[in-house]
């Protein structure tokens, strides 16, 4: 049994990661390697984590390949992440918005677990209880990321006690949630229907998505070279009619992309549009 990987697979899986999911590494996270890689190759009773990555590297088998990828991605996320995105949604976008579309699509572009889209859709829904009228022709929020694992439960919509605690409000969880099976909550359908998850990858073109009214690129180009971010972001805003906003991270900027798009600042937060 390898747990440990040798110097020459680490780069060469540094740079397979950097190429297929746009993830950057750095030179020392060969102890991240190693943790996440040993409890993934358990799934596929490989010993040595040398020849764990060799074949994930190979493609010969693009399940191997999949969940030595996707251990790789950071999943971190909570409900309404860091509060002023959903201020801003629904003091300043949302009324914007209906006064400008029928119809309202949003993407949330690296939803991990799901509690991104289901943010933006309990913050849609608490717009509509007030101005009923509005997006007249529906709702759709798309939400995508590369991992399968993730969006497996992000589908399912089913949360234990932990999940739920960190930043869901009691008042959202009495109307947006109902008690299932072990002590968890699931999303009701009222939500859930607004919400449609695919499999993404960023890398990728990503045209055929069609436009969008509002993004959500959150804490995902934080972990991308300035190149690959500055193409993301170049996509990105390909896909954001002139009324469109992009949401990106706390810690995330648009540098690589100003030629394209601008700040826009609020009270509290800010928000990006097209130039
Ligand atoms: C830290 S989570 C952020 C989740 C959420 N946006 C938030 O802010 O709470 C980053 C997500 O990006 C996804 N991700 C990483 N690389 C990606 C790529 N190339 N394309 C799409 N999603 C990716 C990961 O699988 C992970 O679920």
């Amino acid at each position: 049994m390898t747990n440990t990987v040798d110097d020459a697979q680490y780069f060469a899986f540094s740079r397979f990661l950097a190429q297929r999911l746009g993830i950057t590494l750095g030179n020392n996270k060969q102890y991240l390697v190693n943790s996440r890689l040993s409890q993934t190759m358990r799934e596929f009773d490989i010993t040595d984590i040398n020849v764990f990555i060799q074949a994930a590297m190979s493609g010969q088998n693009p399940r191997l390949t999949d969940r030595a990828l996707e251990s790789m991605t950071t999943n971190e996320t909570f409900w309404f992440r860091d509060e002023y995105p959903y201020q801003i949604l629904s003091s300043t976008l949302l009324p914007n918005l209906a006064k400008q579309v029928k119809k309202l699509r949003i993407w949330s572009s690296a939803c991990s677990y799901g509690q991104e889209p289901y943010s933006i859709a309990m913050t849609v829904h608490e717009f509509l209880r007030k101005q009923s009228g509005a997006f007249a022709e529906g709702v759709e929020i798309i939400a995508s990321d590369i991992s399968q694992r993730v969006l497996n439960v992000a589908k399912e919509g089913k949360y234990d006690e932990l999940a739920i605690s960190r930043g869901l409000p009691i008042e959202m969880q009495n109307r947006y949630f109902e008690p299932t099976t072990c002590n968890r909550l699931a999303v009701n359908n009222k939500l859930k229907s607004l919400v449609t998850f695919r499999q993404a990858n960023l890398m990728d073109s990503f045209y055929s998505f069609g436009k969008f009214d509002l993004i959500f690129c959150r804490n995902v180009l934080i972990y991308f070279s300035n190149d690959d971010k500055a193409k993301i972001l170049q996509k990105l805003t390909a896909l954001l009619p002139p009324h469109g906003a992009l949401i990106l991270g706390a810690a995330e900027s648009i540098s690589g992309a100003e030629d394209v798009l601008k700040m826009e600042k609020c009270t509290r937060g800010l928000y990006y549009s097209k130039r």
